[in-house]
Parts: structure tokens; sequence; C-alpha cells
């Protein structure tokens, strides 16, 4: 069977600051962090009103995180997989 790279839709990324969010988005390049709770919520509709509004921008920014999501999870992952499938091969 042969491996397929997910599907990865190319859009930029809204989030709120929490947990780990602030490493899947790059603020202001893939995507958009606003402030967890009430503050963050009148920057979060701005944004969204720029990136509906703002073509060419939502392009660039959904690309942007699309190569970066697919340098630096997508290759890890695949290597992963291929190390894996050699140490099955060595050992038999
Ligand atoms: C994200 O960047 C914007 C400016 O582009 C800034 O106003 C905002 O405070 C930043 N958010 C975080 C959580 O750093």
């Amino acid at each position: 069977m042969a491996f397929q790279l997910p599907v990865l839709v190319k859009l930029p990324v809204l989030l709120w600051v929490s947990g780990g969010t602030a490493k899947i988005v790059v603020n202001g390049s893939t995507g958009f962090l606003h402030p967890a709770g009430k503050e963050g919520v009148s920057p979060l509709a701005k944004n969204m009103v720029k990136l509906a509004t703002h073509f060419e921008r939502r392009l660039t920014m959904g690309k942007r995180g699309y190569e970066r999501v697919k340098r630096r999870f997508m290759e890890h992952h695949m290597a992963n997989r291929i190390a894996k499938v050699l140490k099955e091969v060595l050992h038999k």
C-alpha cells in the first residue's frame, strides 16, 4: 500500500493563544494569534474581516502555512516511517 500525504488545505489559521497554539501559527505570517478571552474577540473579528476581504493576503498566508506544516511535520513524519521500515527489514 502506497503512503499518501493527506490533503492539506492552504488557509491561514486564526487561533487564541493557549497551550501549544503559539507553536502552530506564526503570528502575522501563517495566521493570527489572539489573546484568550474577551480581549481577543475584537482583534479576532477584525482579522476575520481582513482575511475575508484581502484575497492576496489570505492566499499568501495560507501558502506559507502549508509549506511550514509540510516542512516541519510531514517530512519528519515520513522520515520516522522510513526509519521504522528499515529497522524492521534489518531485523529480519
Ligand atoms: C499578533 O500580531 C499582531 C500584529 O500583527 C499583534 O497585534 C498581536 O498582539 C499579536 N498577537 C500575539 C498573541 O502576539
